[in-house]
């Protein structure tokens, strides 16, 4: 089947005894067992429960992956999965990759003697270069956050193979609507659920799929034993954002490339960070290895007192952290997603003073355009 029927029948038929189309939100903490030693399949909700399990499998499902898992955050999921390393183990991360995960792993997990090096994961060298004989895991966001960087998926999944280490994607920026990192060598794929899938603003959610059964068990006693379990309601929002995944990504990819395209053309504008454009350092790898480009672009502006002007007079689009809704967000990474990344790196990066990200929505491109036209003025 296409994905786009996959998608619209996600969690349908789950129960023969009302015929619910819609997936039914079991709101319960624990089960009643049938007998001594017997159970209906679920005991207590943090160990499974039947709406998360109907997410989990249908993430399973777009993924290819074996078994899928529901975390209250993003963040939640990324913890749960760095729990699979031990003290002393060392990482090598993308170094644009989301500020939350920089903070995660060098304001928490280097407390528990967890190490990580940043590099360019769009070149294969730095990444072969950074691997050290405690190395066990290779973390990477591609395109990362915010320039939108492409990382060679299939090579850097026969370099973990080839150096025995646990290769995890997060695809957030993509979805397996677009991009299946399990098909390209990785054992992870990680989703801040709150964006693309969720797709509304409306919940904060995270997503783990893994492509081994042995993996999976391990997975699976982290998300009990830790306990950073997704809740029913919040369950049942991602399956039914999820119903509409391809028809949200198709019109935002495309508005994406008609304000980039717009974007390059205004005189305030010095560089516009979209995979779509042809001249995007990593269009060609990026059209080889996904279906489509996404729906986020940054761009800088000639001078940083732009940035506050366009962010004062910005009307439709509101200044907001976050991607992936139906609503066009505006973001400083700067000071918003990326600030507890120290100034030089951001400097390095290219994640300056004069970066806007925008996560493009749903709306008519018109509307938008105008929008970034008067702000820019
Ligand atoms: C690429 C990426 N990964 C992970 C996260 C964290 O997810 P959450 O905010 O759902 O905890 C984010 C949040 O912005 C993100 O952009």
């Amino acid at each position: 089947m296409h994905i786009t029927t996959q998608l619209a029948h996600l969690g349908v038929g789950r129960d023969p005894r009302t015929g619910s189309i819609s997936t039914p939100i079991y709101q319960c903490a624990t089960f009643a067992h049938p007998a001594l030693g017997e159970s209906t399949g679920y005991d207590y909700s943090r160990s499974g429960n039947p709406t998360r399990q109907a997410l989990e499998e249908a993430i399973a499902q777009l993924e290819g992956g074996v078994r899928g898992f529901a975390f209250s955050s993003g963040m939640a999921a990324i913890t749960s999965i760095l729990l699979l390393l031990q003290k002393g183990d060392h990482l090598v991360v993308t170094e644009d990759l989301y500020g939350g995960t920089y903070r995660l792993l060098e304001q928490i997990f280097n407390r528990f003697d967890l190490s990580a090096t940043y590099v360019d994961t769009s070149d294969l060298g730095q990444v072969e270069k950074a691997i050290k004989s405690n190395t066990r895991a290779i973390l990477v966001e591609s395109p990362t956050n915010p320039l939108l960087k492409v990382a060679d998926l299939a090579a850097i999944g026969e370099l973990a193979k080839s150096r025995s280490v646990l290769y995890i994607v997060d695809n957030t920026f993509m979805t397996p609507y677009l991009q299946k990192p399990l098909d390209f060598g990785a054992d992870i794929v990680i989703h801040s659920a709150t964006k693309y899938l969720g797709g509304h603003n409306d919940v904060v959610a995270g997503l783990v799929v893994v492509k081994d059964p042995e993996l999976a068990d391990k997975v699976y006693f982290l998300q009990n034993g830790a306990g950073a379990i997704l809740g029913p309601q919040d369950s049942w929002l991602i399956i039914r954002g999820l119903k509409t995944l391809g028809l949200r990504l198709d019109r935002q990819q495309a508005n994406s490339l008609t304000i980039a395209r717009w974007l390059e053309e205004h005189p305030q504008v010095e560089k516009v960070y979209y995979p779509g454009l042809p001249n995007h350092p990593g269009h060609k790898l990026l059209s080889q290895q996904a279906k489509g480009f996404g729906g986020m672009i940054s761009f800088t502006v000639k001078e940083a007192a732009l940035v506050e002007q366009v962010l004062a007079k910005v009307k439709l689009i509101p200044f907001a952290e976050s991607l992936g809704g139906v609503e066009t967000l505006i973001t400083f990474p700067a000071k918003q997603t990326h600030c507890d990344i120290p100034p030089e790196t951001r400097a390095r990066l290219g994640v300056c003073d004069c970066l806007l990200r925008l996560s493009v929505g749903i709306e008519h491109p018109e509307d938008l355009i105008a929008d970034l036209e008067q702000a820019l003025d």
